[in-house]
């Protein structure tokens, strides 16, 4: 049964109390509905969170954000409780790379070294040789020497991208993202007729096709600080609508148009970032549950991959 919460109590400072008593931080992904985004202690991409994570002093760590997200804050540390709203927020990218498909996958091409996103699972990431995110993929693949071959996964979409920015030829596995697939360059177009001002601005999660016409290309939080510094009024943003919160609440004079998808749905949304609610955020804090768990030797295999990265950075 799910559990009621009285439609009486003030969560925002109910979530600000307990979070005091307990000792814990919130931390939360710009795609997390602006309620969350408000009452976190920290939000921010993928890489930054991740930081955030290994170095909190709090004892309790409630995690606003998608499962390998919450997972690598247990994997970075292991000595704090990690809960989540919702257990069940995954990510299209790393469902479309099963662990035993990778194994198979990185057999047939031996001797290659295993950049894996971060949008993976701990099994995949305890098969890699580093991990990135959308900040430093470019900065981790020119880390590896120029003769040595590359698997790239789960994103084919971030690989082909850093791929051109580096000019390595790498193997890439073909997964992608359900949200960043869907927007329409022919919608696309129409508003850049409309609004002729307006800087293109994507995440590399979009398509090859898409990347070459944006202006500028970067992680959540790169794509934020481009719009702050820049001295353009009107951006079309091609990622995940929750990032125009902090957009508009930085930049109240701007106009920032969420580029569209191709259906008339709400498909820029990610439906896994969407299942945390502020009603659950409470919970998770109060019952301190559902929680995180890994297995200790799988949590050691992640590790390492994921130091490799932060060594890197
Ligand atoms: P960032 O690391 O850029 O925030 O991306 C995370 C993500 O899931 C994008 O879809
Ligand atoms: Fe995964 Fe895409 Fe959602 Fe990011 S937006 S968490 S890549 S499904």
């Amino acid at each position: 049964m799910p559990k009621q919460i009285s439609p009486s109590l003030d969560l925002f400072s109910e979530i600000a109390r307990l979070k005091k008593e307990k000792n814990a931080v919130l931390l939360a992904h710009y795609y997390q509905e602006p309620d969350i985004q408000d009452i976190a202690d920290f939000v921010g991409d993928s890489l930054e969170l991740a930081k955030k994570a290994q170095n909190t002093q709090a004892d309790l760590i409630v995690f606003a954000g998608v499962h390998f997200m919450a997972e690598g804050a247990k994997i970075l540390n292991p000595t704090r409780k990690v809960v989540m709203p919702d257990l069940r927020a995954g990510c299209s990218l790393s469902d479309s790379c099963p662990p035993e498909a990778f194994a198979k996958f990185r057999k047939k091409h031996p001797g290659h070294f295993v950049v894996s996103y971060i949008n993976c699972s701990a099994a995949i990431k305890a098969q890699s040789d580093v991990i990135c995110t959308s900040s430093n993929a470019v900065k981790m693949v020119e880390h590896i020497p120029k003769d040595q071959g590359i698997l790239f996964a789960p994103d084919r979409n971030l690989g082909a991208y850093v791929a051109e920015k580096t000019g390595r030829s790498m193997i890439l596995w073909q997964g992608t993202c359900i949200v960043h697939e869907t927007f329409s360059e022919r919608k696309i177009a129409e508003l850049r007729l409309k609004n002729p001002e307006a800087k293109l601005i994507a995440h590399p999660e979009c398509e090859p096709s898409l990347l070459a016409k944006a202006d500028f290309i970067g992680s959540t939080s790169a794509l934020l600080k481009f719009v702050t510094d820049s001295s353009h009024q009107a951006f079309i943003v091609a990622t995940e609508e929750g990032i125009l919160h902090q957009m508009k609440k930085k930049n109240p004079e701007k106009l920032f148009i969420p580029a569209p998808p191709n259906h008339q749905c709400a498909c820029n949304e990610c439906p896994f970032m969407k299942l945390n609610t502020l009603e659950k955020v409470y919970l998770a804090l109060r019952d301190e549950t559902p929680e995180l768990v890994i297995k200790e030797d799988l949590r050691l295999r992640a590790l390492v991959p994921l130091q490799r990265m932060l060594e890197w950075s």
